[in-house]
């Protein structure tokens, strides 16, 4: 077993252990690629879409949210073109069984390319050390120069495949390639056929009145078919964007790694509309905003990358991701999409109704280009979690885990504990618990030794935890502890409030990053 997985198998048992996420009906052995949040998980990701709404809603005066229906009318899925063309490419290995997407095992492929020229850079610089010039290396090493050839002909064979629908000649290339069942090892691969990913249902009880419906793959539907009402309804003016978060649903045929892949996850999307012609200046400032709301939460430098699409959804005229290093390695986290006029057109011509914008500045009436940002609430959590779960040996020898998460985004703000159950203290420190609570969610803790307490709040993310001892009820004071540098220091109960707020309010995040505040 390797690093990755080693450290993806502590994170998930780690999540398990403490109550972030547990395998859903587990009582019944579970159903595959179904997790249930726990009562830490809920917190967690409670304020993950926080620090969302708040960025792209409450910090942009031209951005409003909204909550549309999981079901909607079938007709949605037809125009939006879900119902012909929302399918993979899947392949089966004849030995192991396994089913995979073909897309995804060539882009694994590259993805060991990719490595092979890092590790050349790598040994370049070591070679050259202050005079390695790494673009000019990348530029002219002849090794790195015929691997990242390679990466473009894969990528071309590729794109033209999938493009063109010829899934036979996909097959070919991984054959070629000699790319081998990660399960078996073997090369005896069936041949590639397209699955469309919706999950259907009927609506209505009566026989012969059903209707077909889906469960919505993606939330931006809701947005679209709902833009004008908004316009409307809220007097905007182009541009302007809708946001909205909800659960989607995905007939996900390789659904693996934790909550990295579900059938039912949850979304975080904003459509901006905008003048045609305008998107691609939108694009790449949404492009660099969501980046700079990533960063700002300080999980790590080198976490995140940009990769741009090689083949284009079927409604977009430009699309790239926004990467993040999970412990299986980069993935995608979060999409940037240019998806044009297409889904208002479209919606346009099945519905009948008109989708135009009047707009007064240059006097024209059209249908707006929208510019998107998608990302998946449950893969962000898997980001947070595992950027920020570490284990450390301290100076004395022993070890801690600590989730590191960003105080803002913790599940609860600070410990406040007893040092020990009688003389008062408990009464102490639940009235210090009652002047907080409603500021910053606080978990009264009461059980084991101070050590024990302070290691368990460290194992689920507790930014501060506050300790009540007999000194307290002679001067009002406690000592408070920080969970990353585990310093603790003496100070008044009456500024508690103040310390606990500067380090855990959505605020922090805003001011280290003044951009992603900005407009
Ligand atoms: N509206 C555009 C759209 O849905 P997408 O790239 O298919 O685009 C957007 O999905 C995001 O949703 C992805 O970047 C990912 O974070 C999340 N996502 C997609 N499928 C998922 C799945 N099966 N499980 C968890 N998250 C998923």
């Amino acid at each position: 077993m390797s690093n990755q997985d080693d450290k993806l198998k502590d994170i998930i048992g780690h999540a398990k252990e403490y109550g972030f996420v547990f395998p859903s009906s587990e009582i019944y052995d579970g159903l595959s690629a179904t997790y249930d949040y726990g009562q830490l998980g809920a917190e967690l990701k409670n304020n993950i879409k926080n620090y969302w709404w708040k960025a792209m809603v409450h910090m942009h005066e031209n951005i409003v949210g909204l909550d549309a229906a999981i079901f909607m009318a079938p007709q949605t899925w037809k125009a939006s073109g879900h119902v012909d063309a929302f399918n993979d490419p899947l392949i089966d290995n004849k030995d192991s069984k396994k089913r995979y997407r073909a897309d995804v095992l060539i882009e694994e492929h590259i993805e060991k390319i990719r490595t092979k020229i890092n590790k050349e850079v790598a040994k370049g610089k070591k070679r050259f050390g202050d005079d390695f010039n790494e673009e000019e290396f990348r530029a002219t090493n002849p090794n790195v120069l015929r691997r990242a050839a390679e990466i473009s002909k894969i990528e071309d064979r590729m794109k033209t495949g999938l493009e063109n629908e010829d899934l036979a000649d996909i097959k070919a290339l991984i054959e070629e390639l000699g790319i081998s069942c990660p399960i078996s090892g073997s090369k005896n691969w069936t041949d590639v056929k397209q699955f469309n990913l919706m999950f259907s249902t009927e609506l209505g009880s009566v026989s012969g009145e059903a209707a077909t419906i889906y469960l919505r793959p993606e939330t931006a539907q809701g947005i679209f078919v709902n833009y004008l009402n908004v316009q409307k309804s809220g007097r905007m003016k182009i541009p302007f964007g809708i946001a909205q978060i909800g659960k989607a649903f995905r007939n996900e045929i390789v659904a693996r790694q934790f909550i990295f892949r579900m059938r039912e996850f949850e979304q975080m999307e904003m459509q901006f509309f905008v003048r045609p012609g305008e998107e691609m200046k939108w694009y790449e400032y949404w492009k660099e905003y969501r980046l700079k709301w990533h960063k700002a939460l300080g999980l790590g430098e080198d976490l995140h990358r940009f990769h741009d699409h090689i083949k284009l959804a079927h409604y977009a005229n430009a699309a790239a991701d926004i990467e993040f290093n999970f412990p299986m390695g980069f993935k995608e986290l979060e999409g940037i999409h240019s998806r044009t006029d297409f889904d208002l057109k479209q919606h346009e011509e099945h519905s009948g109704k008109k989708l135009r914008y009047f707009d007064p500045e240059i006097n024209e009436s059209y249908i707006p280009y929208v510019v998107e940002t998608s990302i998946g609430l449950d893969r962000m959590f898997l980001a947070v979690l595992s950027a920020s779960y570490k284990k450390e040996t301290l100076d004395d020898g022993s070890e801690r885990t600590v989730l590191a998460i960003p105080p803002a985004l913790a599940p609860y703000k600070v410990a406040v504990m007893p040092l020990t159950k009688k003389d008062g203290l408990p009464d102490k420190a639940r009235e210090i618990i009652n002047s907080l609570k409603i500021d910053f969610n606080c978990q009264y803790d009461e059980k084991d030794s101070i050590g024990k307490r302070y290691r368990r709040q460290d194992a689920i993310g507790t930014p501060y935890s506050v300790t009540v001892d007999h000194q307290t009820l002679e001067d009002q004071t406690v000592t408070i502890r920080d969970r990353d540098t585990m310093f603790q220091e003496r100070v008044a109960i009456s500024d508690l409030h103040k310390i606990i707020g500067d380090k855990v309010s959505m605020r922090s995040l805003f001011n280290q990053s003044e951009e992603v505040t900005a407009e």
